[in-house]
């Protein structure tokens, strides 16, 4: 199941938002507001790894501008995370040589053992998948996923696929793993 909700506000990543528009959003007049607000959207999402409903009210405040135009960018630019990444970001390539070697079964296993899909999150907060249609670029290892950036785990089938999310999971989380991009 996706998870969308807004989780409890962390004290230090508003006083961090704050901060952030303070020293570096300071428009002069409505127009040059407007033209801010895709840059600040863009600098809280590197800062926090998604833009929570929490910093667009405040990116809304400070720039004098209305949140639904804010969301309104939000839902246009596709590259924006409105939901909370999980500890841990897996890569699953569904690229011609991982598909041949069955990738397909390992989306199924997502979505019929954690109940995601695509660019979703489990609703333990663990995981949350990509699907990529290109290729990693490492096809001797298909069907591969690639784990938090770093950790590959190729040659899988729907049983050694399942031991590397445990593995990864038992591992606990990766700090900052969303600006390691
Ligand atoms: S197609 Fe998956 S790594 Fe190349």
């Amino acid at each position: 199941m996706a998870q969308d909700v807004d989780t409890a506000v962390n004290a230090a990543d508003t006083d961090r938002v704050r901060a952030l528009l303070r020293d570096n959003f300071q428009p002069q007049d409505h127009e040059e507001a407007q033209e801010l607000i895709l840059g600040a959207l863009q600098d809280v999402q590197h800062l926090l790894g998604w833009v929570p409903l929490w910093a667009t009210r405040l990116v809304a405040e400070h720039l004098g501008v209305s949140e639904n135009r804010i969301y309104g960018l939000l839902t246009f630019y596709a590259d924006f995370r409105t939901s909370q990444p999980g500890h841990h970001f897996m890569l699953l390539c569904h690229g011609t040589a991982c598909f041949v070697g069955g990738s397909q079964n390992l989306i199924n296993e997502l979505r019929d053992h954690y109940g995601i899909a695509d660019s979703e999150t489990t609703s333990d907060g663990e995981l949350t998948v990509q699907v990529v249609n290109g290729c990693l670029g490492v096809c001797d290892l298909a069907p591969v996923i690639q784990f938090d950036h770093q950790n590959y785990y190729g040659k899988l089938d729907v049983e050694k696929f399942n031991e590397a999310i445990a593995e990864v999971i038992r591992q606990g989380p990766v700090e900052n793993h969303h600006e390691a991009h």
